[in-house]
């Protein structure tokens, strides 16, 4: 409904096919000029922008005077003829550039001041800072890239309930008002004021509410869902996010993939991109193997090998050391990669660095002459290199935690370094057998994702001796490109191996019935074996926006210190305030 009472149509929808009809125009004057007694405006509104023009051959000059005043950003509501432009003004890079509107009268509806930060940028211009563009939000979000953004996250919110709801899942909404739910972050805590010293926590997930919706016999489930979670921020995290959340019934990993491809074949789709699916599998110890990481680039080549037995007793000081103490040594074979300079070689030296490794060493095949540390191994010669002419090779040694994210450091930098074109456009892969429990920096074992994780069916039994450390879930990651889109996983439907799990991660029985009773007790009143998904909303909408930040697809995102500079927030709060909620501050 674009026809109002006020307005007759939307300026950036006008075309030639308008031309004589009489319109009523609503908008932003994004820009004004006067010449010889002629004024133009450009009028903006969501759709885009058209050419406005006051002129004595058709305008009063009380109107013209007027519109003389007029300045930026003012609101105001023209009336007027669509007329065509003469040919020789004419603009192809309009999507309106064929008429104009010869005004015969406006009205100012909402004057502006002067805008404290530039609305659009001419070409070539810089935008603000991000922090002044934050603060000035509702000047920002004029910008056409974020209406842009935005527009698509409409589209794409849309389109993935379509989807769902097309597949028999119901939409359902949870509480935001809940008991924590451990997703590896920390809390946002809202104090009850009829309860004293109790708090609700804001939920990190809606993980227990589906699993409860499961119980409850809804058997597909899902959630456009609000998360909020207190955690160290970078750019690809927000406190508040919103996932693509659901949750289904006697299913097996093989349906939720099914499920979770059509939803991501469907965007791709809403973004004018078919990709394929299903899409490949690789378990999570072959993408640490390959690749350093549980969010492999599949896009481009540079695979990780083991070349402990390439380089064991053949004079290496460093590598042997690190093989007698168990280690490995892996390395990466590049195609030419000989062609590095020095100074780039230096630089993946001290990637490999700064992600924890003692270093790298090379070796280089220029037509037959080998270079670098490595030439000098034991025996080396030009065929037992195994390099090709151009070719370069990275080695690193050390424990496998060590070369891993090290590796992938430097796969990541050496792709980006050699510009390398990617072989596909789209690599999406499923990541799959996570271990199910991982080591905090204290060596304390804690769920690798959250407690509710079923193991692998390979290895209940190695759960029950309690070797823990090799044990892995039913869990699975949606990577694209090397990011996470999503992660999933087939739950523990079974109340007691849930209590294991919950002891196993250091909880008695009596903190884990305090923290998961209401769990415990649907999972004893007859569950069916089920499991689901969540795909991060905001990040799938940033990559398919070619947006490099989520704060670029979030009408009123925060900073990366978790405030919100528009409405400035968090804020103090009076004591008299407090008291009500029965706190006090001890700062
Ligand atoms: P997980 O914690 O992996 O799983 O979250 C799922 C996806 O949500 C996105 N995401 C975020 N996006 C923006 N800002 C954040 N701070 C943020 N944190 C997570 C990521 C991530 O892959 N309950 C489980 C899912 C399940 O098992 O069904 C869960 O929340 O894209």
């Amino acid at each position: 409904m674009t026809r109002t009472a006020m307005r007759t149509h939307l300026c950036g929808a006008l075309r030639s096919d308008h031309v004589d009809e009489q319109v009523r125009l609503g908008g932003w004057v994004h820009r004004r000029r006067d010449l010889g007694g002629i004024v133009f405006f450009d009028l903006r509104d969501r759709e885009g922008i058209v050419q406005v023009v006051f002129n004595p051959d058709w305008c009063e000059a009380d109107v013209i005077a007027r519109a003389q005043g007029v300045g930026a950003e003012t609101v105001v509501l023209v009336e007027g003829t669509v007329a065509a432009r003469p040919v020789s003004a004419r603009n192809a890079d309009m999507a309106t550039g064929d008429v104009e509107v010869h005004a015969t009268g406006f009205r100012i509806v909402g004057p502006a001041e002067t805008p404290p930060i530039p609305v659009w940028r001419t070409k070539g211009e810089e935008l603000p800072s991000e922090e002044r563009r934050l603060e000035y939000r509702y000047l920002d979000l004029r910008r056409p890239e974020l209406h842009r953004n935005l527009a698509l996250r409409h589209r794409l919110l849309q389109r993935a309930r379509l989807t769902l709801s097309d597949l028999g899942f119901y939409e359902i909404e949870t509480p935001i008002l809940t008991r924590p739910t451990p997703e590896g972050a920390r809390d946002y805590l809202v104090p009850s004021r009829v309860h004293p010293g109790q708090f609700y926590a804001l939920p990190q997930s809606p993980q227990i509410y589906k699993q409860v919706l499961m119980a409850a016999g809804f058997d597909r489930y899902f959630q456009l869902a609000r998360c909020f979670r207190d955690e160290d921020l970078r750019a690809d995290r927000q406190p508040e996010f919103t996932q693509i959340d659901l949750e289904a019934s006697f299913v097996t990993s093989d349906d939720i993939y099914t499920v979770v491809e059509a939803v991501l074949v469907a965007l791709w789709d809403e973004a004018g991109e078919s990709v394929p699916a299903p899409f490949p599998r690789m378990s999570f110890a072959a993408a640490m193997e390959r690749y350093g990481t549980d969010k492999p680039d599949l896009r481009f080549g540079y695979t990780i090998e083991d070349l402990s037995d390439f380089v064991r007793g053949r004079g290496f000081q460093a590598f042997d050391a690190a093989l007698s103490e168990g280690g490995r040594v892996r390395g990466i074979r590049v195609d030419e990669g000989a062609k590095l300079s020095r100074k780039a070689i230096d630089a993946l030296t001290e990637d490999a660095k700064q992600a924890g490794a003692g270093g790298l060493a090379i070796l280089k095949r220029r037509g037959d002459e080998l270079s670098g540390p490595l030439a000098r191994l034991d025996g080396m010669t030009v065929e037992s290199s195994g390099l090709q002419s151009g070719d370069l090779l990275l080695a690193m040694a050390g424990p496998d935690s060590v070369t891993s994210p090290a590796l992938d450091r430097v796969r990541r930098s050496l792709i980006s370094r050699l510009e390398v074109a990617p072989r596909e456009a789209h690599a999406f892969t499923w990541i799959e057998e996570f271990p199910l429990f991982e080591r905090d920096e204290e060596g304390t074992l804690e769920p690798a994702h959250h407690p509710f994780t079923a193991p692998h069916g390979d290895d209940v039994s190695r759960f029950e001796r309690g070797d823990l450390d090799g044990v892995r879930a039913l869990h699975y990651d949606a990577v694209y490109n090397g990011t996470e889109l999503g992660s999933g996983s087939i739950r523990i439907s079974d109340p007691e191996l849930q209590l294991r799990v919950l002891e196993a991660w250091g909880l008695s029985r009596e903190e884990a019935v305090e923290r998961f009773g209401f769990l415990l007790r649907a999972l004893r009143g007859g569950v069916p074996p089920h499991g689901g998904f969540a795909l991060g909303f905001d990040r799938i909408v940033m990559l398919l926006a070619g947006a490099h930040n989520l704060r670029d697809v979030i009408a009123f995102p925060k900073t990366t210190a978790a405030r919100a500079l528009f409405e400035d927030t968090p804020t103090s709060v009076s004591q008299d305030d407090l008291l009500k909620l029965h706190i006090r501050t001890v700062l």
